[in-house]
């Protein structure tokens, strides 16, 4: 049964549903939206932090004496690589392969992510061992992993 007043603040109870209803859908679409890209952020970040890192690296080598702050540099950069190695479920052509091509596109991506790991650990070496041109070799060898795994997985 339905008093006068009632009936009154129908349209007003009717409008704050609404108005509710619509905030709500509004924060979790947001919330949908917001997902995927902190899900890349990771991968995202230590790419750009290894680009970096790559120009400071070869400024140092350009300069004399400077190979404890290069070999420090590649120490730097090897913290970044072990991030993006483990962020394979993120990449994109990984991510929208078929499950059947999953596994052999994860393992690819880890591959030439351990390549580049052991390229900068032995470039690392070579410089504390003060071995400028023998760590100028490793690093040709980690910019040809990075453009063969761009070529590959960057879309
Ligand atoms: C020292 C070596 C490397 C450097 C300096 C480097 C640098 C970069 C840069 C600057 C970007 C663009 C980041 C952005 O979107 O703002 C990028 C993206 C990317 N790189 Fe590398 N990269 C290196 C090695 C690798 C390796 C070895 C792989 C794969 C095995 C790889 C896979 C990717 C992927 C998948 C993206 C796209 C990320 C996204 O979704 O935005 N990179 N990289």
């Amino acid at each position: 049964m339905s008093t006068p007043t009632m009936r009154r603040r129908l349209p007003l109870f009717i409008l704050l549903a609404t108005l509710s209803l619509g905030f709500w859908s509004l924060t979790s679409s947001a919330n949908d939206r917001a997902e995927p890209a902190d899900k890349d952020e990771a991968l995202e970040h230590a790419m750009e932090e290894l680009k970096d890192l790559f120009r400071d690296l070869n400024k140092t080598l350009r300069a004399d004496g400077q190979e404890q702050q290069a070999a420090d540099i590649t120490a730097e950069m090897l913290k970044h690589i072990l991030t993006a190695k483990d962020q394979a479920h993120v990449v994109h052509i990984i991510e929208d392969a078929s499950p059947a091509e999953q596994p052999k596109l994860i393992a690819e991506y880890r591959i030439q992510m351990n390549d580049v790991i052991i390229n900068l650990a032995q470039a690392e070496n070579a410089l504390l061992l003060g071995n400028k041109k023998q760590a100028a070799q490793f690093l040709s060898e980690v910019k040809q992993t990075q453009r063969a795994s761009h070529k590959k997985f960057k879309d």
